[in-house]
């Protein structure tokens, strides 16, 4: 016999959400069981259709707005402003399949749920799916809530470009994703996203939820040197301006900076391009990138003057010049206490283990926080590991954040009864 709707227990359908996963997850899959769906290529408008298609099937309205953010809104009882749960679809190149799309995915089955359990709300609650947060093909990260946000104008973020010189703002229209909405901050009740922690600290703990209470400030800078092309042969050792030499050094620099400052500082250079990049020619120049995140912006700026300082000097050793942007810069950013508080209630309901944390990895959730109060939920990353294709949360460390994000949403957007 089927229990009246009252003791149904407010739970996510587990099922349900582990299949969407499987069936996005196939989009862009490596042979690893990774993922590569850079944003804005063509796995990534397979992702957004079969989402676009997800979110009409569950009776949502779809919108799409000027930077490819993709809304979905499930009416409320009154016309209040929506609570907004999301996260982002794009990867970086073999990266995992959890780092965005868990959190877009358990958006959605949170507003499938409250249809499961015939639930009206107070306010609208909507999800959305936002446009190159990773920054691995589009620099700097998380564009689409960036632009929302009003941080960055969106010629600016139409006017980046990959790494073969493409237009984010051609790739948008080129993949059909560019539409007719403004985009802007609009009033939301909230904003929540969940999200794979990124690092150990949940598992180590054996806990199953992360109240997030804010993340990390973060700098990334762009380094070009320039040296002499020459002949790897002919060339003796004493006349070489090698711009690779240099690289070297401001690599070893930017490492041994961190441990200076010491603390809870990491600094990181991911990216390098070598020009020519052959064996038998003396490297002419090199672009790199350097990332520093730190939990105090005080910290971020010592470390951005120490960066000057040893570009300089490796610069002046190897006789090569240089062009040194610092071009972007989030601060520290707090989560709202209400909507923390809503996700802490929410994670003592489910009856999991959780505690307070901080994120250091970059999140939408870090520009919506400008628009609305905002908060997310964390769930284990195994052995802390994330952009690779080892990432990997079990179906039981999903199922109580998912729970948390679903009642957290729903409390904050008031039943309607
Ligand atoms: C996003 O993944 C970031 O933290 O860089
Ligand atoms: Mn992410
Ligand atoms: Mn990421």
């Amino acid at each position: 016999m089927t229990p009246p709707r009252e003791e149904i227990p407010m739970r996510i359908n587990r099922t349900r959400l582990m299949e969407s996963m499987d069936a996005l997850g196939r989009v862009g899959e490596t042979p690893r069981g990774g993922l590569t769906r850079l944003a804005l290529s063509d796995e990534d408008r397979l992702g957004r259709d079969l989402l676009v298609r997800w979110m009409r099937e569950a009776g949502l309205t779809v919108t799409i707005d000027r930077m490819g953010n993709m809304f979905g809104v499930r009416a409320g009882r009154e016309a209040l402003p929506p609570v907004m749960m999301g996260s982002h679809a794009d990867s970086v190149p073999t990266g995992g399949r959890y780092d965005g799309q868990l959190g877009v995915l358990c958006a959605l089955e949170a507003i499938r749920s409250l249809d499961d359990h015939g639930i009206r709300t107070r306010h609208p609650v909507g999800m959305i799916v936002f446009t190159n947060e990773e920054g691995a093909r589009f620099q700097p990260a998380m564009l689409g809530s960036a632009v929302l946000a009003g941080k960055i104008p969106l010629e600016d973020a139409y006017n980046a470009r990959d790494k073969d010189g493409l237009r984010l703002g051609d790739e948008l229209e080129r993949i059909g994703y560019l539409g007719p909405e403004p985009c802007a901050a609009r009033p939301y009740r909230a904003y929540l996203e969940l999200h794979i922690e990124q690092g150990p600290q949940l598992e180590e703990e054996g806990l199953q939820v992360g109240v997030v209470e804010g993340i990390v400030a973060i700098a990334w800078s762009r380094l070009t040197l320039r040296g002499v092309q020459d002949h790897a042969g002919p060339t003796p050792m004493r006349i070489r301006h090698d711009a690779l030499v240099a690289a070297a050094d401001v690599i070893g620099g930017v490492r041994a900076l961190a441990r200076r400052i010491g603390g809870d500082i990491v600094t990181t250079v991911g990216r390098l391009d070598v020009v020519p990049n052959i064996p038998n020619a003396i490297p002419g120049a090199v672009s790199l990138s350097i990332d520093v995140r730190d939990p105090d912006d005080r910290q971020i700026d010592r470390a951005l003057e120490g960066i000057d300082e040893l570009v300089r000097e490796a610069a002046r050793r190897e006789g090569v010049t240089y062009d040194l942007a610092h071009y972007w810069r989030v601060p520290r950013t707090p989560f709202h206490a209400d909507v923390v508080g809503a996700v802490e209630d929410a994670a003592r309901s489910v009856g999991c283990g959780y505690r307070r944390i901080l994120s250091g990895a970059g999140h939408d959730a870090q520009y919506m926080a400008a628009v609305c109060p905002t908060g997310m939920v964390f769930v284990p990353s195994r052995a802390g590991r994330s952009h690779c294709e080892e990432e990997f949360t079990a179906p039981d460390d999903i199922e109580p954040g998912a729970n948390a994000l679903f009642l957290a949403a729903l409390s904050l957007a008031g039943r309607a009864e």
